[in-house]
């Protein structure tokens, strides 16, 4: 019988990919999404190019009752915990929202596998949690500095929670995965990023200004101290990112207590640099207008992406230029995302 394994947030844009990845090494996978930010299409499409299905459960990881139903119904390996709020700029409009869904959330998730004896879990953290590093490239020992916005912060909080869970008792195994920027898409072109509204990230703007649907993009801030005054960051790409978690579940299985591993390229472009590789991938032109900095940005930010080297022999292989095609290829493919 094939492990499973339950993903929050599933249906989204990270969690679709790791789905597929998930399905094709022959794991079972459950999903569990209120699609608040997502469409049950991307599991559709998941689907199409696997040929076999997740099971779907539409509801909320802060559902008690659901939950418990779930745990009892099903057996788990392991959680891989995607669901949650990510927009930086709307938690500071709605910080309750941020830590309901991403704290509150965290706990009902976690008292139902202690419940179940469920003791395996990813959480989907961030760099964002390194706050305003002095030194590149980031290493996992580095200080976790109080992020500048509750988005932020609710992921600290969590990754604490986690730890603290751990040391309470032996028999929690839990990754703390350090995103970096992660960008593209399947190769295929059937699923991607599909932001609702004006995208907040550098990616799904420059690829909605190359099919006309947005006349220019903002570049925030000419004046940094880096390669051209533009923000530095490590863009990694989304199957990349799949495959980090697939050996995180192997990482885990041989290992107790909390793991932190940054999930990066450990290579930082700027966002000029993003702007002609877009532009070349595309054949498209991106214009843009440098505009005063954005609050809360930092200069540049990249991993050291060692220890998940060392630890887990999982390193990114797609370069920049692959990044940017299978996101030119989605995007044109769906240029209205999942709603077509
Ligand atoms: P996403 O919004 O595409 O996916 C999150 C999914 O969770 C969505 O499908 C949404 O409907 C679902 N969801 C939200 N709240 C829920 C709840 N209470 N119950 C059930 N489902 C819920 O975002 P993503 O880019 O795929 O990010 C996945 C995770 O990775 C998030 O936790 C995010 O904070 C983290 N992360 C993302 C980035 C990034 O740049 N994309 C960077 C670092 C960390
Ligand atoms: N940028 C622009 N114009 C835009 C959007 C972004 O110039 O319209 C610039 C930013 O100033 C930054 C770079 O492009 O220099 C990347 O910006 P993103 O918004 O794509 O990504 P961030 O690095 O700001 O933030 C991302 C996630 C956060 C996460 C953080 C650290 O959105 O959730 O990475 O992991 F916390």
């Amino acid at each position: 019988m094939n492990d499973t394994v339950l993903v929050t947030g599933g249906a989204g844009y990270i969690g679709s990919h790791t789905t597929l990845a998930l399905l094709e090494a022959n794991y079972d996978v459950v999903v569990l999404d209120n699609l608040s930010n997502s469409s049950a299409e991307s599991l559709r499409r998941v689907a199409q190019i696997c040929g076999r299905k997740p099971e779907f459960v539409q509801g909320d990881i802060r559902d008690t009752t659901l939950l418990n139903d779930l745990f009892s119904r099903r057996t788990f390996t392991a959680v891989l915990h995607f669901a949650g709020l990510k927009a930086v700029g709307e938690s500071v409009r709605k910080p309750m929202d941020y830590y309901d869904n991403n704290v509150v959330g965290s706990m009902c998730l976690c008292q139902a596998m202690a419940r179940a004896e469920v003791f395996w879990l990813a959480f989907s953290s961030s760099a964002t949690v390194y706050g305003e590093p002095t030194r590149m490239p980031i290493c996992e020992d580095y200080p976790t500095n109080m992020p500048t916005n509750p988005y932020g912060r609710s992921k600290l909080m969590v990754e604490r929670m986690l730890s603290d869970l751990c040391a309470s008792d032996a028999r929690w195994s839990i990754a703390l995965l350090r995103y970096f920027n992660p960008i593209g898409a399947h190769s295929s072109g059937m699923i991607g990023e599909d932001p609702n509204g004006i995208p907040n990230n550098l990616l799904p703007y420059i690829s909605q200004v190359a099919i006309g649907k947005i006349e220019q993009l903002p570049v925030y801030g000419g004046d940094y101290p880096t390669i051209d005054g533009t923000g530095v960051r490590d863009y990694i790409h989304v199957q990349d990112l799949a495959d980090g978690h697939l050996k995180a579940l192997h990482g885990i299985r041989s290992r107790s207590g909390v793991h932190i591993w940054n999930l990066g390229t450990g290579i930082g472009y700027s966002v000029l640099q993003m702007i002609h590789a877009f532009e070349q991938a595309s054949g498209r032109p991106v214009p843009y207008q440098l505009v005063p900095r954005r609050a809360g940005d930092i200069a540049e930010c990249w991993a050291d992406p060692g220890k998940a080297a060392r630890e887990l022999g999982w390193q990114a292989r797609r370069g920049l230029q692959e990044m940017m095609q299978d996101t030119w290829r989605w995007q044109s493919a769906n240029p209205q995302g999942y709603a077509h």
